[in-house]
């Protein structure tokens, strides 16, 4: 059937830039409006693959500037390589949890997710493609090495002439012999969280009137999930759900649920009558920030408390399995999986390494210090999940976040975390200052009271394919538990962010109530002074600290 279907075959040149990073590829919208640059990707992905004519792909993304063209381009492209059918989030729209579900639930071939994640949008902003398996889990790093590599020799692309689809109509309808599916993006994803978590509890929790809280959407995706789902559901107050209307530049904002990007919320929960839950998810709707009143979880500690409540929650009860972090994640996990006696697993920065652990039953939750935490629901992160998640704990437990938080610590010991980012560095400087760091002899040395037991450079064997991925990230690990670690971003688009990660733990309950910069203070010093950050980029502080 598809020999039938009247391909053009459109000749192009490579472009040396297309290699996918921590999470597909990610530029600027100018970059990716040059004459075939999405094509060019397009193809190297379908030439990465083998048997996907006949199959059935799910396309969708965050609504940001320039995701209704490319998912035109794509949805002809697909057509083109002979596809069968292709769903279709209306309006083109999609999170990426829901894409990953829509994959899994539909027995997909696989999906493209068209995103940049937390990055700003807009015609000046970023833009983003990535290509999901058929675990609805994105493409492994042998498959983007290979699509990487297409895109290099690429000399074709294949697409057909016809008019744009018109992504407004639910329902069925061909483009060629393809038959292209536009449905209500909610609806699935809806079905499964209320498989997953208690939602007469939950549905309890929200309408009665001693709970307030506050979800925001930065005007992204989750919007109108969030609003499906806690205000039409389970009946949370109208206006429950802030900036709830995805916008194609985010508002003017940085889509990123974190201290310094959703500042109005963390306000709002501060002060005698600060909310009782807060919380946040970002362009894309795969991270979450959760608070309560006066106080943060950060996202490492998310991930060790839903660990520890499992139980609590129906989907979860009676089978946790392992747990999974990325290094530069905190080991407050490890404590809740040990404790247990579950298994933990350490992998690099980006969610396609949780993919292998999850597929094997392995782990059931996995998290990043990044506000990413999920489980294996899906095979991505999931913001909309985690804040589900905390709202079961919360509505059996009866505890306050505060109260849960404190508990945990006394418990488990706290980990006090943060992360420091240098962004728009000179790439080279960064690269040196790295290279450098690797290459510093510091394991023995006493830096500011302690000393190094652990200097490396990250290296990960995939347990479950024996796949080897080097050169992770800087470690510097302490005697008295402390770590600090060095890595570059892998999902920038102008010039080098270094991200610099420090922890402490603290085991002792009269000490676990400090501020954490202060805390972190000597640490912070350790770093500075170990990678020369501030002498070679001439930066005096850090641009972001989560
Ligand atoms: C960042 C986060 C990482 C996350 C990724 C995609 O990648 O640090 O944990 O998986 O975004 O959301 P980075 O820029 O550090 O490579
Ligand atoms: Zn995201």
């Amino acid at each position: 059937m598809h020999e039938s279907r009247a391909a053009t075959v459109i000749s192009t040149t490579p472009f040396d830039d297309q290699k996918p990073g921590t999470s597909g590829l990610r530029k600027s919208v100018p970059a990716f409006r040059k004459p075939h640059y999405v094509e060019n990707f397009v193809q190297s992905v379908f030439d990465s693959l083998s048997d996907h004519a006949g199959k059935t792909l799910v396309v969708g993304g965050d609504g940001r500037f320039f995701n209704a063209e490319a998912i035109q381009i794509i949805l002809r492209m697909a057509c083109a390589n002979g596809i069968a059918r292709v769903l279709v989030g209306r309006g083109g729209l999609l999170s990426t949890p829901a894409v990953s579900n829509l994959i899994r639930k539909h027995r997909a071939y696989g999906g493209f997710v068209l995103s940049a994640s937390h990055n700003p949008g807009g015609p000046d902003g970023d833009f983003g493609i990535k290509y999901n398996i058929s675990n609805g889990g994105p493409a492994p790093e042998s498959l983007t090495e290979a699509i990487y590599a297409n895109s290099r020799r690429i000399a074709r692309y294949l697409t057909v002439e016809t008019p744009d689809v018109d992504l407004g109509k639910l329902g069925p309808q061909s483009l060629e012999g393809m038959t292209i599916e536009v449905i209500d993006p909610v609806t699935d994803y809806a079905a499964l969280m209320e498989q997953l978590f208690d939602f007469g509890a939950i549905g309890a929790l929200l309408r009665s009137p001693g709970f307030r809280m506050r979800f925001d959407a930065m005007h992204a995706i989750t919007g109108p999930y969030a609003k499906a789902i806690l205000e039409d559901r389970l009946g949370a107050p109208a206006g429950t759900v802030v900036n709830a209307v995805p916008l194609p530049d985010f508002g003017g904002h940085h889509p990123d649920p974190n201290l310094v990007h959703a500042a109005e919320l963390v306000a709002a929960t501060q002060g005698p009558d600060g909310l009782d839950f807060g919380a946040a998810s970002d362009g894309d709707g795969d991270r979450n920030m959760i608070l309560g009143r006066d106080c943060f979880v950060t996202p490492s500690d998310s991930l060790a408390i839903i660990a520890a409540h499992a139980d609590l929650v129906p989907g979860y009860a009676g089978r946790l399995a392992g747990v999974a972090r990325s290094m530069p994640t905190s080991r407050a996990a490890d404590r809740v999986a040990e404790a247990l006696g579950v298994a933990a697993f350490e992998t690099p920065t980006g969610w396609k390494f949780f993919g292998n652990l999850l597929d094997a039953g392995k782990v059931t939750f996995c998290g990043e210090e990044s506000f990413g935490t999920g489980s294996d629901h899906v095979r991505e992160k999931d913001g909309l999940w985690a804040v589900l998640y905390w709202l079961n704990v919360l509505a059996k437990t009866g505890k306050p976040v505060r109260d849960l938080l404190a508990e945990h610590w006394r418990t488990y010991g706290r980990d006090y975390y943060s992360r420091h980012d240098y962004e728009g560095l000179d790439k080279a400087a960064a690269e040196t200052l790295m290279a450098d760091l690797r290459a510093a002899d510091l394991e023995g040395k006493s830096l500011a009271g302690r000393t190094v037991i652990l200097h490396d450079d990250f290296a990960y064997t995939d347990p479950v394919n024996g796949e080897h991925t080097a050169g992770q990230g800087v470690r510097i690990g302490f005697d008295d538990g402390a770590r600090v670690v060095f890595r570059l971003s892998g999902t920038g688009t102008s010039g080098a962010t270094l991200r610099i990660y420090l922890e402490h733990y603290e085991p002792d309950p009269a000490r676990q109530h400090a501020e954490t910069q202060a805390v972190l203070a000597d640490l912070i010093a350790v770093a500075k002074a170990v990678s020369g950050v501030e002498a070679r980029t001439g930066r005096t502080a850090p641009d972001v600290v989560t």
